[in-house]
């Protein structure tokens, strides 16, 4: 199958061109290697890409550029996007660009093209805080925290209906949708495009929702990394990782081979679902751990200095979301094969990518 990855010269993207040429498939990849990303212009050369595998450096708003990466592809795999939190709500009409005006763009080219396949990488951000149980009222779902209480450090949300302590759980793929932030509110219309290009076009879509990926390659920390980014890169400094909140939030981590592993599984799938179909798959190992536990295993594992407790919060984070990946492994047949310890500590001395 030749598939076009975009953002294939990401975190991400790159372990799934790898995984793809190692697969028997023939990646290509459209990147606009953003300086976000990949540090200022020029950083091409730095790109790491399986010898043969032909990179187009352009955006995915460009139309024409993407008609012409189009050319000859079977399927899509769409990585490209902002990512993370951003410096603040003044990086919102960049992050609707790339992420959703990008989208349609490529969904637009694809329609015309006849290209009917298409897997997104999609996010756990789509749901918000995960999923809560009250003793006495059952699942509920608890709104944004209160700047009031997170001063005070009182940082679990509390049930909506009695104000009981609640019991965190696994998030499935049911939850409602309720983006937090700009990037979640991307991601999330991202899901609904391909919905409505699938059904507009007889075309078949999956959205894989990544938890929180890690592994060798992730970017240096910047306002738009992720928290194991952070941390590592505080080691790498000889610092401490400073941990947000009291360092108990729950999160899935899943390494970023496993993640490329799902994003060829859920290729070989599409060809057996029918046209016009959308679905959408949590993407995490299936074993929570807190931040806490892996800043502590990040540092011991470097060698460095115990993480820091901090209490500091930012407003727009959720408290606990940990994946229920059932459907994943159950209809794809998929399996994570790194766990937590071992996967961190690779990751605690694997180097890093510059994005300076
Ligand atoms: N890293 C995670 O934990 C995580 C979690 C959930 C979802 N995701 C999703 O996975 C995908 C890949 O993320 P990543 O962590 O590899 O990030 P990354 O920044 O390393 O990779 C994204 C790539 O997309 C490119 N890109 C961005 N906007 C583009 C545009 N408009 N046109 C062309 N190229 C563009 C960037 O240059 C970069 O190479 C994203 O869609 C992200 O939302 C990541
Ligand atoms: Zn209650």
């Amino acid at each position: 199958m030749r598939v076009l990855v975009t953002g294939g010269a990401g975190f991400i993207g790159s372990y799934i061109v790898r995984a793809l040429a190692s697969g028997g498939h023939e990646p290509v990849v459209l990147d606009a290697l953003l300086p976000s990303a990949h540090g200022p212009a020029g950083a091409a050369s730095a790109v790491d890409l399986p010898p043969g595998v032909r990179l187009t450096v352009a955006d995915v708003r460009d139309r024409d550029a993407v008609a012409r990466a189009l050319s000859g592809i079977d399927a899509v795999c769409h990585q490209a996007a902002m990512v993370g939190l951003g410096k603040d709500f003044a990086d919102a009409p960049e992050y609707v660009g790339c992420n959703d005006l990008g989208t349609a763009v490529l969904l637009g080219e694809m329609a015309a093209a006849g290209v009917r396949a298409l897997v997104l990488a999609g996010s756990m951000v789509v749901y918000g805080e995960g999923r809560y149980d009250c003793p006495a009222h059952g699942p509920v779902r608890p709104g944004p925290r209160a700047v009031a209480d997170l001063e005070a450090g009182r940082f679990e949300p509390l049930c909506p209906v009695c104000g009981a302590e609640l019991v965190p759980g696994l998030v499935t793929e049911e939850a409602a949708g309720d983006p937090r932030n700009v990037y979640a509110a991307t991601k999330l219309a991202q899901e609904h495009l391909a919905s409505a290009w699938a059904r507009a076009t007889g075309g078949r879509a999956l959205s894989l929702r990544y938890h929180n990926v890690y592994g060798p390659g992730m970017p240096r920390d910047t306002p738009y990394a992720g928290v194991a980014s952070f941390f590592r890169s505080a080691l790498a400094r000889g610092e401490a990782p400073r941990v947000f909140e009291d360092g108990c939030q729950r999160r899935d981590f899943v390494h970023v081979r496993d993640v490329a592993s799902a994003n060829a599984a859920a290729l070989s799938d599409l060809e057996e679902r029918g046209p016009g179909t959308f679905d959408a798959y949590n993407t995490g190992s299936g074993t929570p751990h807190t931040i806490g536990e892996m800043a502590r295993a990040l540092s011991a594992a470097h060698g460095g200095p115990e993480p820091v407790v901090t209490g500091e919060y930012r407003l727009g984070d959720v408290r606990h979301v940990t994946a229920d990946s059932r459907r994943l492994r159950e209809e794809l047949g998929w399996k994570p094969e790194t766990d937590f310890a071992a996967g961190m500590r690779e990751f605690a001395t694997a180097p890093l990518r510059s994005a300076r």
